[in-house]
This record gives structure tokens, sequence and C-alpha cells, in this order.
């Protein structure tokens, strides 16, 4: 058995994968490329997107930016233009209050700023719900395909002062199960996959932070923080036909945080 035939196989199959250029998202184009897919690497900021895709053979990066919906539609225009078909989609571009904040403080929930509470929403939830809209009809188009969609989480619990990252990843995982009821009979499977605590630029500046550190680790069970590749290596397997009965499911990738 060849090395490749004996992990997950994506040859001949084209894998967009949102925000790409960072952290989880570029460990799964990584593997993705590894395991033969044609990548398409997304991410508003295009010089992350770039160095990931040239890395990868057959990987191509694209600047969108998930809140405008109709860039959405245009980066999948030109998937379908350029490969004529989408096999998987991995929905992982987000963002948390402290970006939002710019590193200031997290108020409490009555005081976060009505810009801060728009843009979480805008880009962790309605940014999912463009590039599903945009990706459904290709999809269909050539028989059905695997979506994944990253929750958190705080897709199952919450934490003070993160009151618009928490409803937007509930959000996520309830957009995810409509999904899969939806269009499962056509061929389309959607899961979601959540995260723990996990080591990226999104969190490396609270995570490493001395009053923080012990605190976060306290309650994860395998007594360290994911790496990307730990989150991506649960993506990669609900995108391939190896979880091909797998729909509606979410899989917590947290070191066994939430049991
Ligand atoms: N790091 C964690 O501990 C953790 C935990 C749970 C869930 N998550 C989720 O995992 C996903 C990936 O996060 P990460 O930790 O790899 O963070 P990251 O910051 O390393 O990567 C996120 C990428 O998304 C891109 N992005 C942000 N806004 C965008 C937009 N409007 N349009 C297009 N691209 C955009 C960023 O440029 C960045 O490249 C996010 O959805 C995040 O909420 C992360």
């Amino acid at each position: 058995m060849s090395e490749r035939s004996k992990n997950l196989e994506f040859t001949g199959k084209v894998v967009l994968v949102t925000g790409g250029g960072s952290g989880i998202g570029a460990a799964t184009c990584r593997m993705l490329a590894k395991a033969g897919a044609n990548v398409i690497v997304a991410d508003c900021n295009m010089a992350g997107a770039e160095a990931v895709a040239a890395e990868l053979s057959g990987a191509l990066a694209w600047a969108v930016d998930v809140t405008d919906a109709r860039a959405c539609e245009n980066m999948v225009a030109a998937i379908g233009e350029r490969f004529g078909r989408l096999d998987g989609a991995f929905n992982n571009a987000g963002i948390t209050e402290v970006t939002a904040l710019k590193g200031a403080q997290l108020p409490e929930t009555h005081a976060l700023p009505l810009d801060v509470w728009r843009k979480v929403l805008s880009v962790d939830l309605d940014g999912v719900f463009h590039c599903l809209r945009a990706e459904l009809p290709l999809m269909l188009q050539g028989g059905g395909g695997a979506i994944v969609n990253t929750t958190s989480l705080q897709a199952h619990i919450s934490y003070p002062r993160t009151a618009a990252y928490t409803a937007a990843k509930h959000g996520v995982l309830g957009l995810t199960r409509t999904i899969a009821k939806e269009y499962g009979a056509q061929g389309v499977r959607c899961n979601a996959v959540s995260p723990g605590v996990v080591d990226t630029p999104l969190t490396n500046g609270v995570i490493h932070a001395e009053e923080y550190r012990e605190m976060l680790l306290a309650p994860i069970p395998l007594k360290r923080f994911a790496t990307p590749g730990d989150i991506a290596k649960a993506a990669l397997w609900l995108l391939s036909d190896q979880s091909a009965y797998i729909n509606g499911a979410v899989i917590a990738a947290d070191g066994g945080y939430l049991a």
C-alpha cells in the first residue's frame, strides 16, 4: 500500500479553505495538498494566502473577505471556471472580540461596542453563510461534496465577555445542522469541527501570557494546547470519503475539555 493510500485520499479533488493563510486553515491546506487535493487558499490576508499556496503543488491563493457575499460568489465562480467542480469546503476564517477590539480589554456584554458585535458576527457567522450559499450550487452541480465549518468550544459553552464570538459559533453549529438536513439527500454532507484552545496567531497573545496559561490548561485533560495540525487532521477526515456516513456531526478536537 502506498503512503498516500494508507492515509486520506484527495487526488483530483478541489477543496476550498477560508482562513487558509494562517493557523488551522494553513495546516489544513498543507495536509490537503499532501493528500493530492487542488487547494484554494482563501484569505483576506493575501500575503498569508500566497505564502501558503507557494509551498504547495496545485494550490491557488485567493483574496476574499468573507463578510462580502459578492466576493464569496466571485471566488466560487472563479473556482468553477478554473476547475469545473468543488468537492470540499472548509469554512474556517474567523476572528474574536480580541481581534475586533485590537487588543483592548474585553468589556462586559452591556458595554460591548456595537461595531465590535457586528464585526465578529459578520466574519464568524455571516461569513460562513456567505460561503455556504456560494459553494452549495457548485457542489450540487458536481453531484455532492463535503463541507466542514469551524466552530469552537464556544459553540457549546461560553466564557464571560465573549457574547459575540459565542453567539456566532453557536450559530455556525446551527447552520451546520441545517445544511446537513437540507442537502444530505443531494449528496452534500456538512459537519463541524470544534477546536479547543489552539496555539495560533489568533490566540498566542493570550494563551502564553503568565496570567492565563495555567488557567486555560487546567480544564484540558491532555494538558497541552492543540496544534493547528491537531485540528486539521479532524477537518481532513470530515472532508474525506472516510467519513462518508457522518453528516450533521460536530467533532470536538479539544483534548477532552468538554468531557
Ligand atoms: N485558535 C483557537 O484557539 C481556536 C479555538 C476555537 C476555534 N477557532 C476557530 O478556528 C478558526 C481559525 O482560527 P485560527 O486560530 O487558525 O486563527 P488565525 O488568525 O491563525 O487564522 C484565521 C485566518 O482567518 C483570516 N480571516 C479573518 N477574517 C477574515 C475575513 N473577513 N475574510 C477572510 N479571511 C479572514 C485571517 O486573515 C487568518 O488568516 C476560526 O474560525 C476560529 O474562530 C480557533
